[in-house]
């Protein structure tokens, strides 16, 4: 049975003084659901709280000559069991393509993380009328061959910029999502968690928690907080019906 998972993504924010703030989140955490933070690399080793843990990018090799970057199995080391991989900042920034994604997914694989693969459209692309389309080639081409996957659907014009796109926008990409999902892996495909991301925060998380196949968030600004982040987490929480 797939767990709904909350994910906080603190991009290049926080340093020891925001491991109180991680000890807050982790308190009291619900049981019905996953619940991870993932911060900069420089904490994970030195986050005490019981919380599941993550990087925000790896390198496909496990160790070499690649100054300044940091391989899956070194996370894992660090205490990670998951990794965001191919987050709009990073093909925007480091021009990554779906490919070097899906090798990175692979690689963060074969060390034991759980890789978070990231797609999502502009606005010039939705406004194109394009969204499906490319959700669907990135989803292709970035997807590793096996499941043991988390997906999540982040409308790069959604990120933190407060803009959320319609419960009915959202519904319609998950819902296409989950069939290639299904279609490309069969059964397995149901079981795999598809987050929404971009602009979540504690006023709207519940609205979008009852969307169909929204299986839980990828939040950035709003996970710094635990003040913002734990009202989230229990709306997700509250979305577990065998509770
Ligand atoms: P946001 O970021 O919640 O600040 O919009 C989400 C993300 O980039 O994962």
């Amino acid at each position: 049975m797939m767990r709904k998972l909350a994910a906080g993504n603190w991009k290049m924010n926080g340093g020891r003084a925001s491991l109180a703030e991680i000890e807050t989140i982790a308190t009291d955490l619900p049981r019905n659901i996953d619940v991870l933070i993932c911060p900069p690399a420089t904490l994970l080793p030195l986050v005490k709280a019981k919380i599941a843990l993550g990087g925000q990018d790896c390198h496909i090799a496990e160790n070499g000559a690649h100054t300044g970057d940091i391989s899956a199995e070194m996370l894992k080391d660090a205490g990670a069991s998951y990794v965001i991989l191919g987050h709009s900042e990073r093909r925007a920034d480091h021009g990554e393509m779906n490919p070097a994604v899906k090798a990175k997914a692979e690689a963060a694989q074969r060390a034991g993380l759980i890789p978070i693969i990231c797609i999502g459209e502009t606005l010039a692309e939705r406004e194109a009328g394009r969204t499906l389309n490319v959700v669907k080639f990135q989803l292709a081409r970035s997807l590793p061959e096996s499941p043991a996957v988390v997906v999540a659907y982040e409308p790069v014009w959604a990120i933190g910029t407060g803009k959320v796109p319609t419960l009915e926008q959202i519904a319609e990409v998950h819902s296409f999502l989950r069939a290639r999902l299904v279609q490309r892996f069969g059964i397995p495909g149901n079981d795999i968690p598809l987050l929404y991301g971009g602009s979540v925060k504690p006023a709207n998380a519940a609205e979008i928690f009852a969307v169909p196949n929204v299986d839980g968030a990828l939040v950035g600004g709003a996970s710094l907080k635990a003040c913002d982040f734990k009202p989230i987490i229990a709306a997700l929480a509250a979305t577990d019906r065998s509770i």
